[in-house]
């Protein structure tokens, strides 16, 4: 059998292997980490999500109880303040009960939904990132940042400098002992760094915290209205809000029924697939995709400062004018109103 590297990482066949937990829905960065430390994808443990795509910390406590039994180390948990595919937020204080339990580290990935716990209304939930030993936000995202300025923040100062601290020789920045430099090569690891923090800090400087809260805040009234907008159209299909990502479908109004069959499931799939293709290739507005409960749904995330309720309102219109038309030009015969069980009141 060949080696499978990025697998089964540098752990191979090790008795006390290393694990890590994420969710189904934890963002495919933990993937590549996996691989990329040498631990193999093999050590990632997909823990369950409910109804709502959160992860369930009784399947998590469940899973590491298992490993242990069979002598595997578990190594980080991964809790998501913010899905990548509907903003879902994981329950972050109950699972940092977990990893306190059982000793794991526990980071939170709030690439996208970690600014929002700054809001003076924001959930409980949200604010559970708090309880990280590690939180990794994309100030590109919804922080309005150019692209990129990844960031990742350590609770513990002395976690990183025990990580990537070295004294060699040829570096002599200690300077002066009543005012020592910060050497941001002993805090990551990168020696030679841009400083991508200028930007950041530029737009943190010139919208003020205020002026990010209400930014913020406006998104994510914007996404609400569009749930409303989309829910409010007898040809669309309002699936999720939170925070600032709205997902939904266009289903034909002869499909908009109570039980759809297999059939006129799997098609509104492909009807929605090949609607986002053509959105995506047009001028008026940009989506994205998720799949919400194994349904192909749209996504708008809406994390952009210039956006505004006129937007959000055409968005029905033009998703139903291009839904109709696909609709007419690829529906199968079989796929008619007889193939759904009971009409919608
Ligand atoms: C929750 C979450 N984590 C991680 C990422 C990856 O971010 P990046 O593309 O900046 O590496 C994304 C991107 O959408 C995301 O939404």
């Amino acid at each position: 059998m060949p080696w499978d590297l990025s697998q089964h990482g540098l752990n191979g066949e090790a008795s006390n292997p290393l694990a890590l937990y994420g969710s189904s829905e934890t963002h495919t960065w933990l993937d590549k980490f996996a691989a990329l430390s040498g631990l193999g994808i093999g050590s990632i443990r997909r823990i369950s999500t409910d109804g709502k795509g959160r992860m369930q910390p009784s399947a998590l406590r469940a899973a590491i109880e298992s490993d242990l039994q069979a002598g595997v180390r578990p190594c980080m948990v991964v809790g998501t303040a913010g899905t990548v595919s509907t903003g879902a937020i994981d329950p972050l204080r109950d699972i940092q009960t977990v990893c306190r339990a059982f000793n794991v580290w526990f980071h939170v990935d709030g690439a996208y939904g970690a600014p929002a716990a700054a809001l003076p209304d924001a959930p409980d939930e949200l604010r559970g990132l708090a309880e990280a030993d590690s939180l990794a936000v994309d100030p590109h995202k919804w922080l309005y940042a150019p692209i990129e300025a990844g960031c990742v923040l350590v609770r513990n100062p002395a976690n990183l400098q025990a990580a990537f601290s070295h004294h060699p020789p040829y570096y002599r920045f200690d300077g002066d002992a009543k005012d020592p430099p910060l050497n941001y090569y002993e805090w990551g690891p990168q020696n030679s760094r841009g400083f991508r923090a200028l930007k950041v800090w530029v737009g943190i400087r010139y919208a003020g915290r205020a002026g990010i809260q209400q930014m913020i805040a406006d998104d994510i009234a914007l996404a609400r209205s569009l749930y409303s907008h989309v829910e409010a159209h007898p040809e669309l299909e309002a699936l999720t809000a939170s925070p600032s990502i709205t997902t939904f479908r266009y289903v034909p109004s002869d499909l908009n029924v109570e039980r759809r069959s297999p059939e006129v499931g799997e098609y509104l799939d492909v009807l929605n697939e090949k609607l986002l293709a053509q959105l995506q290739s047009g001028v008026d507005l940009y989506l994205s995709n998720a799949i919400v409960e194994g349904r192909f749904a749209l996504r708008a995330c809406i994390v952009n400062f210039r956006t505004t309720e006129r937007d959000v309102q055409a968005v029905p219109g033009v998703v139903v004018r291009a839904g109709r038309a696909i609709d007419e030009q690829i529906r199968p015969p079989a796929i008619a109103s007889s193939s759904s069980t009971s009409a919608r009141a």
